[in-house]
């Protein structure tokens, strides 16, 4: 039986030692995923189900991907074919998936804390967060910082850079909660109406607040000198109100990140996205398959970070089969 208490909820919930210690694991999940044979027994006779409220290619594919690999049977319920369409409650939809005996539950939802709410409910599965509203990504944020550290070491003093769509981005926040353990410098840069206004004022934050450490920079250029990793943002029209922006034009020609903005930053500096791109909106094309893109990179590293947090929240040892 794998402890309940072992839900992935947020990285603020988790300690840097933790955290060190999935990025550990991911290097090991790396090597196996290298291999000729992807395939372990790791999680053998454990049940795995994905429950998406909202559309996602990476997420889903790189868990369901993750479970097969370590063993473990992946049942995908998403929300179009599910009987919440016939009025079930997130509540009893949940209890269902836990007495067909899923051991681990994989939940994305359009509510901010959708997935705390279960995890106080069920008491035999674990519950791993996929991205519930605005509020929280936290696996994403995790193989974003384990890409980072590949390619800039320490995260420590580095400068980490945000742009875009501030507010409605659980991305951001879960990056901003795992970063600033590490003692990265954070700054976020978009149009006002797009930044959350505690971000505005972070002077007045509690000394130990996660977003405590972010500095805001309105202007693109001086955001991104000398940056160690730019990451726009998708603007997340689906959450956002009306009248937030004058129009995606102008929103691009102030905030996208395109090759002749980039000739401000550091020559190495790495350009990340979490997807899915708004190509010409957010960021554009040529910076997308650039030299200095590893946008693909975290989409590998996906499998093998969450392959690392399903052995984590089973507490399975994992070893190739020979
Ligand atoms: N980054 C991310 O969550 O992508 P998907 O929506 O495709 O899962």
């Amino acid at each position: 039986m794998i402890k309940s208490s072992n839900h992935i909820l947020d990285l603020d919930l988790m300690t840097a030692p933790q955290i060190e210690q999935i990025f550990n694991d991911a290097d090991e999940m790396t090597d196996i995923l290298n291999s000729d044979y992807k395939k372990t027994e790791a999680l053998k006779g454990k049940t795995v189900i994905t429950l998406f409220f909202e559309p996602s290619t990476r997420t889903r594919s790189s868990f369901e991907q993750a479970g097969k690999i370590l063993g473990a049977d992946v049942i995908n319920i998403v929300n179009s074919t599910s009987s919440s369409k016939k009025g079930e409650s997130l509540y009893n939809t949940a209890l269902t998936i836990q007495s067909i005996k899923a051991d681990v539950i994989i939940l994305r939802h359009p509510h901010s804390g959708a997935p705390y709410f279960l995890s106080k409910l069920l008491h035999k599965s674990t519950i791993i967060n996929a991205g519930d509203g605005m509020h929280a990504h936290p696996t994403q944020a995790l193989l974003d910082m384990y890409v980072m550290k590949k390619h800039i070491g320490t995260l420590k003093n580095k400068k980490i850079v945000f742009v875009g769509d501030i507010s409605h981005s659980r991305v951001v926040r879960s990056n901003i909660c795992g970063l600033s353990k590490f003692g990265a410098k954070i700054v976020i840069c978009g149009p006002q109406s797009l930044i959350p206004t505690d971000f505005l004022s972070a002077e007045n934050l509690p000394q130990n607040h996660p977003f405590k450490n972010i500095s805001f920079e309105p202007k693109l250029h001086k955001a991104i000198d000398q940056a160690d990793v730019i990451m726009p943002l998708r603007l997340q029209r689906e959450r956002q109100d009306s009248g937030l922006l004058p129009s995606l034009r102008e929103y691009a020609s102030y905030f996208g990140v395109s090759l002749h903005k980039l000739q401000n930053a550091k020559p190495n500096a790495i350009i990340m996205h979490p997807g899915p791109v708004n190509e010409g909106v957010e960021i554009d094309h040529d910076v997308v398959h650039g030299p200095n893109s590893v946008i693909q990179e975290q989409v590998e590293s996906g499998v093998a970070i969450r392959m690392a947090i399903l052995k984590s929240v089973t507490q399975n040892e994992v070893s190739k089969i020979e």
